[in-house]
């Protein structure tokens, strides 16, 4: 009798993924939903508000084309993103008799894109998945890279998986009924990206802000396009996070700290406009960063319309502390992403307490 045994299980697939930029998104949706079998039927999964907004108008629109199509939504905002929500979408799905042959389309933020991502890798061990970004930073962040996942006690982001999409549809129209404050959250990352890989598009930024700001379509198409191929060239490269991934969390560290001590008063993008301004100033201190670059990261931050300050009264060394729980953190060892020059960022654990409290304390 065998005492032993191998289960070979090597992976080889193609799970390869369009990102589309289209202004006419549902034609070349329903157009493909025609022509690729990703699914029997479709669920579209929204928060309360895209639902209003968009999902209710997409689902007439594919129904009117002989699609199968249902909806689901849960109530709007981050502290939705969670298992509880997860779960009575995947009941939703049950009842609606949901199967393995069919397809989710999530439609709206960073917070539908990860939670419908999720709950397509889950439900019956994972099904086809279609992300359709409607804010920003869903646009060039979140819709692109395949990581889904809920927040929980133990803290944000803590519980996902990796569940590559379909295809992701990327429409500009959508950023027409954005607020400036969602709409600042992807100007934290488009800055950021500039100075971790391409200074292009700082150059967009600042030659462009009026036009961006009434979003006439080229530039828009531009900036936008330009940031989903350093997000997708990122984790082309890396995309378990092993090394080139974690650039993208310049900014991230501190600036997740802030967003928990301030309660999320102080919201992700904000919290990342600040982040980089601090850890800037620690380059700065160190001469890792000259003076004239960081000028120019904070004029562009200031034209944006991001803080400058912490709020009042912020405890910096909670902020400290909470550093540590990030889940970025190697153990009791953390490492930033620190800027050399425009378009190239170091790693490196060789930042003090008292580098942090000191650069806290110039934005206080
Ligand atoms: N998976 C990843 O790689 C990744 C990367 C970055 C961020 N994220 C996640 O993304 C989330 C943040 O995403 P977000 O900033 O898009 O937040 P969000 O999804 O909560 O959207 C913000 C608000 O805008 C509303 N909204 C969405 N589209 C709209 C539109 N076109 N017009 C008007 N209102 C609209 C939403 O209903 C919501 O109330 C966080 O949970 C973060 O963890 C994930
Ligand atoms: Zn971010």
């Amino acid at each position: 009798m065998k005492k032993n045994m191998r289960i070979v299980a090597r992976k080889n697939i193609d799970e390869s993924y369009n990102v589309s930029y289209c202004e006419n998104y549902t034609e070349e949706l329903i157009s493909d939903l025609k022509r690729n079998y990703w699914g029997n039927k479709y669920a579209i999964i929204t928060d309360s508000q895209v639902k209003k907004l968009y999902a209710d108008e997409l689902v007439k629109k594919l129904k009117k084309a002989g699609i199968k199509v249902d909806v689901i939504s849960f109530p709007k905002g981050e502290k939705n993103k969670t298992f509880q929500s997860a779960e009575k979408l995947i009941l939703q799905l049950s009842k609606l008799n949901f199967q393995r042959k069919d397809c989710i389309i999530g439609i709206g933020g960073g917070v539908v894109g990860d939670i419908a991502g999720f709950v397509a890798s889950i439900y019956m061990r994972g099904i086809p998945f279609i992300q359709i970004p409607t804010t920003l930073l869903a646009m060039i962040d979140s819709s692109v890279g395949g990581k889904t996942g809920v927040d929980t006690e133990i803290g944000k982001n803590l519980i996902g998986t990796f569940h590559r999409p379909k295809k992701v549809y990327i429409n500009p129209e959508f950023l027409k009924s954005l607020t400036k404050k969602q709409l600042e959250n992807g100007f934290s990352e488009l800055i950021k990206y500039g100075i971790i890989a391409k200074p292009k598009i700082l150059n967009l930024l600042e030659k462009y802000k009026e036009q961006i700001l009434s979003f006439e379509p080229k530039i828009i198409q531009d900036l936008i396009m330009t940031a989903v191929d350093i997000k997708a060239s990122i984790v082309m490269q890396d995309e378990f996070e092993d090394g080139l991934r974690k650039t993208l969390n310049y900014g991230h560290t501190i600036g997740h700290a802030i967003e928990k001590v301030s309660d999320f008063t102080v919201q992700h993008g904000e919290a990342v406009g600040l982040g980089i301004r601090i850890i800037n100033s620690i380059a700065l201190n160190k001469k890792w960063f000259k003076e004239k670059d960081a000028n120019r990261i904070t004029a562009l931050l200031d034209s944006y319309g991001l803080p400058n300050k912490l709020p009042k009264n912020i405890n910096i060394e909670k902020i400290i502390d909470a550093m540590k729980s990030d889940k970025k953190a190697e153990g009791e060892i953390i490492i930033y992403v620190v800027p050399k020059k425009i378009g190239k960022v170091i790693l490196t654990n060789k930042i003090s307490k008292p580098d942090i409290r000191k650069a806290c304390k110039k934005h206080m």
